[in-house]
């Protein structure tokens, strides 16, 4: 299993990824993500942020992009992660969102925020492992799919607030700075 960025070859292993994910999950991608069209213009666009898939073989196994936010917001980055359900629990997710943490901020972001629905355990120790602190709390603000509302959190990653915070797990290494 590897981490790589997403380039035209694997655009219909992430097709067929997306395919099988649960209907819920893929909320949280917020793009066409069944129209082959729009993944395979991901491959060849050039904007901050990106696109990283983790791969087994020929399978996409997970997913991670930072989309950064349109005009006097485009020093944020909005950060979108999802794993196939059968290889949830094994780190891939924790990887994948360090990976694209990684990537952000070398690319010069200085903000990155993630939207996790409230009750979610895993997405919410996972960002928190990784310097994300709880930025905003909109109540009944989404609908799961047997209709009930759900309470959406947006977590938030400053990047110089929490420069000591990254090198804990090893992010500034990675990245050859110094820690501040
Ligand atoms: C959130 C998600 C990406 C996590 O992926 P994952 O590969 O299962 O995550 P990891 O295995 O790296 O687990 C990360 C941490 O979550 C916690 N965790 C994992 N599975 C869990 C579970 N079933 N219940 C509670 N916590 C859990 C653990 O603390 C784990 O850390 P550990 O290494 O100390 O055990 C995955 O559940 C998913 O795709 N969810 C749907 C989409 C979504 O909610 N995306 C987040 C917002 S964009």
């Amino acid at each position: 299993m590897e981490i790589v960025e997403l380039g035209p070859e694997r655009c219909d292993a992430l097709l067929r990824f997306f395919a099988e994910l649960p209907e819920g999950d893929l909320t949280f991608i917020k793009e066409e993500v069944t129209d082959p069209e729009t993944v395979r213009s991901w491959a060849t666009e050039s904007s901050p942020g990106g696109r990283w898939v983790a791969v087994d073989g020929d399978e996409v196994t997970g997913y991670a992009a930072v989309r950064p936010l349109p005009g006097w917001s485009d020093h944020v980055g909005e950060l979108r992660l999802v794993v196939a359900t059968s290889q949830r629990g094994k780190g891939l997710g924790r990887e994948l969102a360090r990976r694209a943490l990684v990537e952000a901020v070398s690319s010069g972001l200085s903000k990155l925020v993630v939207e996790v629905v409230a009750e979610q355990g895993a997405a919410l120790a996972l960002f928190t492992d990784l310097g994300f602190t709880g930025e905003a709390l909109l109540r009944d603000h989404i609908r799961d799919r047997s209709g009930e509302l759900r309470d959406l959190m947006v977590l938030a990653h400053h990047v110089s607030d929490t420069w000591s915070g990254m090198d804990t797990v090893g992010i500034a290494d990675e990245l050859g700075t110094p820690a501040g």
